[in-house]
Parts: C-alpha cells; structure tokens; sequence
C-alpha cells in the first residue's frame, strides 16, 4: 500500500493514489480524519489583546476564533446561523460573539444564547437547528491551541520546552501557501541544513565555495513522540549532541529543535500556517525574569519587489517547500538514502491513517493528564535553556551565539519584539 522503497536505489514508487492520501486534510478524507485527533497550534494569544476575533481556515474548515471578555477563547462556524453572515465581523461580550447583523449571540460551546428580535416579540422563540459547530480551544505558553476531532478530545500535550521559566518567548505566524505535508517532510531532512542554510546563506553572503562542513552519517530513529534524527559532519564525532541526542520531528507535523518548536498546520489542501514558537534563557544571574505576555507577529514572506525573501533560516526553508509546488508531486521524486527518515515518516503516516479508518485511536494521542502535563523530548539544548548560562559565555556556545545580534529563524521582527528581546536579555542596545 505505501508503495515506496526510495531507500538507497531507484525511484520512488509512490502512487499519485497515495500522494492524495498523505496531503488531502479536509473532512472526511483519511489523513484530515488522522490530524484531526490531535491538538493544533492555530494562533498567539497575544494577537488577541488588540483583536478579539480572527477569521481562520483550518484543514478546510472555515471557522472563527474569538476571546470573550471574560478572557475565554471560542472556535466556532465562520457563518452566523441566522442568515450565515460572517462572523469574523462580529464583536466578543463578556460571554461569546455576536453577529453584526441582527445581533444574535453564540457561545463557545456553538450555542445560540440570544436572538434578540425573536426573544422579544415571541412568546417562546425557538432555537431549534441554531447551533452551530464549535471546536475545543486551549492556551499554553502563548499558543492558542485547537482540536477538530471526536470528543472527548484528549489531553493537551505539554512538551516540556514549553513550562520551561526565565525565557523570552515568542511565536512567529507565515502563511504558506502549498500543501503541509511537504512542510512536514523538511523536519526530517538534515542534509538540507548543510545547504540550504548553510551553503546558501554564504553563497548569498558572496561566497564563491561550499564550505560548510559535510553530512558524513545518518541515524533516523522512531519513538513515542516522533521521530529522531542524528547527524555526524565534518569536524563533529558520534560523542557530539547532534548523534548523541538528535533532533525530532514531532508526530504528527511538528519539529522540535532544542529551543524553538515549528508547526505545519494545514490550512487547506494547498495552503499551510507555519507556527513557530521561540524559547531564549535569559542569561545566568538575571532570573528570576517574567514574561507577561508572549509577542506574536507575522513573518512577510516576498520582499517589495515580488521575490521570496531568503535571507532568514525559515524563510528559506519557506521557499524549498513552496518551490515543491502546490502539492508536490512524488510520483516524480528519487528518493535516496538522505530521504530514509521521509519514507519512515510516510509509513508512518500510512499505519495511523488505516488505524484511525479501523475505528482505532491513532499513536500519540494521550487521555492521560499526569502524562501530559510535562512531556520531555529528547533535546540537545536542555542544559542550556533550564540552568542557563552567563552572557559573558553565550559567545562560545554556537546554539546561542547568533541570537544575541539579530533573530535569524524569521524574517520581519518587529522593533519592539527585538526591544523587548535586549531588555529580556540585558545586552544594552543595537
Ligand atoms: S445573520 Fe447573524 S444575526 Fe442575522
Ligand atoms: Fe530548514
């Protein structure tokens, strides 16, 4: 059934059948019913203290997300059930949203609480067929997460990164217009690094050679949680954090690097919301250091004249998914040995999809909440982002070098993210 031996020789054989199995996330279809049991991230917090209603479309769904003035979320139908005007035009009260139109009231649960013209001139008016379809919502760490599948829904999974204290956080949105799966797939890919942000950065620097040290081994392993990948390059030994540890990418369409944690979180079948969360330590000495509220901001991805920006790591990363194609098509790649932990991931993919469609709950879905309430990942950065270091120190430690002078994962911070970045840190100005 998944039809694809791209290890080390040959073509990939995977079907146009099954390459729709992998990237089609609406209703109904097998992997928009496998991510639909699991939490998304789908916004920041933050973006709600200026605007309390967002419009969002999630795995072709077009819904609304709102705080109440009572500082609770809602996820409900974009479309008011009166007359289904859009409710992204509406306002938050201290219970729920209500349409601009005729003023009729909803809840967070879907519930219609108020048709304001019916309940005054009927006797007993009638909210028959009026509720609408309403999702769970929950924050942690300044994400605003949401789940789309059968209740009861399970547990929020909180990776320990995220109860992490004494860091400067923030969360970065990008809106990705191709399929998420091929997002999915470069958090599994190490070999990309070495060119992609590496080579390509110092060509684009005016570099004329590839200097960046070489991939020379591989290990792809599968947990609990994922997948990890381990990596020797030159000038590195299998005693390094990078083979001892590794990275992960995060079941289902996460990637957890140490200190940041991106999300591929499908939009539609052709459009992805990149959702990037940022942990800093503050340095040694500085603690205790309080975060109230975790800055959100979107990242542009073409510059004024119409090209890709490039410059920054996810940006990059950003124009490699898109010039994959709408929905890249593998029934004309080559996989290779660098793809073994894509063709791990994909079969993966397939198992769960059967699993769910057997009527059976899927890997990675937790009901326990002792188990979810901190969930360690394997991490090369543990030490680092929970002991700390001094700032005198960040200079040798290449994981933390580079923040200091600019933000590099995203093009775009806005001044004042980058402001409150330096005071955070106690590095004086630019
Ligand atoms: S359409 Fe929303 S209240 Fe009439
Ligand atoms: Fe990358």
């Amino acid at each position: 059934m998944i039809g694809n031996d791209g290890q080390s020789r040959g073509r990939s054989l995977l079907s146009a059948a099954s390459n729709e199995m992998l990237t089609r996330v609406g209703p109904g279809t097998p992997m928009g019913e496998l991510l639909r049991r699991y939490w998304q991230p789908i916004a920041g917090a933050s973006e709600f203290d200026s605007q309390p209603v967002k419009p969002v479309r999630l795995m072709g769904e077009d819904l609304v997300l709102y705080r109440d003035r009572a500082g609770h979320y809602g996820l409900i139908d974009r479309h008011c059930p009166h007359r289904r005007a859009d409710m992204a035009y509406g306002w938050v009260e201290q219970t729920g949203i209500r349409c601009s139109y005729h003023g009729w009231l909803m809840d967070a649960a879907g519930r219609c609480l108020e048709q304001p013209y019916e309940d005054t001139a009927n006797p007993r008016p009638s909210r028959a067929g009026c509720d609408v379809k309403a999702y769970p919502v929950k924050e942690c760490a300044g994400l605003v997460f949401a789940y789309l599948g059968p209740l009861p829904a399970p547990e929020l999974p909180v990776w320990e990164p995220l109860t992490w204290p004494n860091g400067f956080r923030e969360i970065v949105l990008a809106d990705v217009p191709c399929n998420w799966f091929q997002c999915q797939e470069n958090s599994i890919d190490p070999v990309h690094f070495e060119w992609m942000h590496d080579n390509w950065s110092s060509r684009q620097r005016g570099g004329d050679h590839n200097t960046a040290p070489r991939h020379l081994k591989l290990k792809f392993e599968e947990f609990e949680h994922g997948f990890i990948y381990k990596r020797v390059r030159e000038g590195q030994s299998e005693q390094d954090r990078y083979w001892t540890v590794g990275r992960v990418a995060l079941w289902p369409n996460g990637f957890f690097l140490g200190s940041h944690f991106e999300w591929r979180v499908p939009v539609d079948d052709e459009n992805t919301l990149s959702v990037a969360w940022f942990f800093t330590r503050v340095p040694k000495g500085r603690e205790p250091y309080v975060q109230e509220r975790v800055p959100t901001w979107v990242s542009p991805l073409k510059n004024e004249n119409g090209r890709f920006i490039t410059s920054h790591i996810i940006n990059q990363d950003i124009v490699a998914w898109i010039g994959q194609g709408r929905i890249a098509d593998r029934t004309k790649e080559n996989l290779r040995s660098s793809d073994i932990g894509i063709t791990m991931m994909r079969r993966r993919f397939f198992a769960e999809m059967e699993a769910v469609a057997a009527g059976k709950e899927p890997g990675g879905v937790i009901r326990s909440a002792n188990q979810a309430r901190c969930i360690a990942l394997p991490n090369i950065a543990r030490e680092l982002n929970t002991e700390g270091i001094a700032l005198a120190d960040f200079g040798k430690e290449p994981l933390l070098r580079p923040r200091l002078n600019e933000f590099r994962f995203h093009y775009g911070q806005p001044p004042e993210v980058r402001r409150a970045f330096i005071e955070a840190m106690g590095i004086g100005g630019d």
